[in-house]
């Protein structure tokens, strides 16, 4: 007899990237986190936070934050469902909308929380195959029929967007929940927020880990037609975002400026990144995100993660068909971009320096 559930038992956990203790000397380029600090309100706000406030229960519905959000977002508060980080949201909604009979349906590669959510709900997960160039396989998730179909827009890790008009395709064809994450979108051209609007399937997830710096922070929103986030609602825990979370995001949103700033600041050094790798001959995926999907020329990609890591700079390898033979590469700062580009060496082949020898 099991303590626990046979899928629990069976399912692999989520497995992050790795995370040096703070202050260690590495150049971290791993887990996409924003290399620039977050506004100076959110200090600010630190600062004056009075610690009694946390003898009592925070707002449940971290109301002051939802009225932050939704003017940001352009919507109605009630639209917003605030969450601990949008691994909450995700949790969720696979928890309200997932089981056995209503499966979880998503394109692979793509964030591997989708299928740990699933594998616990023993809501399938249906997994349908990206092609080369990660287009959005439309006819092939309306096809699968699933209760809730995620699509990560920028995806990870490919760094493609799914065009608004294809996801608009998407749940018009599903009977089920479309849930576009949006977690990158603050570095994209585009967002299918207005989606919410002319769908009642539609939910898009938002996060303030990536574009406002503050991954540590645990902060994200669903958002959505007010009837579904009620549904949704009903399986949160019952306090999901704390008072100083709350108080810190709050802070951090009201300064749009400070985010876009930084959000430049990280789209140049992906242009910059992107050619040095390509001059390099390496094949990058166009990014939508705040990291590079990359093949070295030569496929050796494991080789390179352990050699650049020996080195003290971290990026990303998964394992998987189609996964080994790349690397995943955050942006970050001009000088941190400069020193994985000069660790690569200037990119001749072995070929061209003995052509340049001889
Ligand atoms: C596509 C995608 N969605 C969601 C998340 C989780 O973000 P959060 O920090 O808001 O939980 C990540 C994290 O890297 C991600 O890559």
């Amino acid at each position: 007899m099991s303590y626990v559930r046979h899928n629990i038992e069976r399912m692999t956990p989520y497995v992050p990237g790795a995370q040096p203790p703070p202050g260690a000397s590495v150049v971290k380029l791993n887990t996409n986190e924003n290399p620039y600090p977050p506004s100076p309100r959110v200090a600010e706000a630190l600062a004056g936070f009075e610690p009694a406030a946390l003898r009592a229960y925070p707002d449940p519905t971290a109301g002051r934050l939802r009225n932050v959000a939704a003017e940001v977002l352009g919507v109605k508060p009630d639209w917003i469902l605030p969450a601990n980080g949008s691994d909450d949201a995700i949790m969720m909604i696979a928890r309200a909308a997932g089981a056995p009979d209503r499966e979880i349906a998503y394109a692979t590669p793509t964030f591997t929380f989708y299928d740990t959510q699933a594998r616990i709900e023993a809501a399938g997960p249906v997994e349908v195959p990206y092609g080369e160039d990660y287009a959005l396989p439309v006819e092939a998730l309306a096809a699968a029929g699933a209760a809730v179909t995620f699509v990560a827009s920028p995806n990870s890790p490919s760094g493609t967007l799914a065009p608004t008009d294809q996801l608009a395709e998407l749940a018009e064809r599903s009977s089920g929940l479309l849930i576009v994450d949006e977690a990158y979108v603050d570095f994209a051209d585009e967002t299918a927020l207005p989606l919410i609007e002319r769908f009642e399937n539609v939910v898009v997830l938002r996060t303030l880990s990536k574009g406002y710096s503050l991954a540590g922070l645990r902060v994200g929103f669903a958002v959505a037609r007010p009837a579904l986030l009620e549904q949704l609602a009903k399986t949160k825990q019952i306090y999901n975002v704390g008072a100083l979370p709350a108080a810190l995001a709050a802070a951090a949103m009201s300064d749009q400026a400070w985010k876009d700033a930084n959000v430049a600041k990280v789209r140049a050094g992906r242009a910059e990144l992107t050619n040095g790798l390509r001059q390099r001959g390496w094949r990058v995926w166009d990014s939508q995100a705040n990291f590079l999907w990359t093949r070295p020329p030569e496929g050796n990609a494991a080789a390179l993660h352990e050699a650049l890591s020996a080195r003290g700079i971290l990026v990303r390898h998964f394992r998987g068909a189609g996964l080994d033979d790349k690397l995943r590469i955050t942006v970050g700062t001009d000088e941190q971009n400069a020193v994985l580009l000069a660790a690569l060496g200037d990119g001749r082949s072995k070929v061209e320096d003995r052509r340049a020898k001889s």
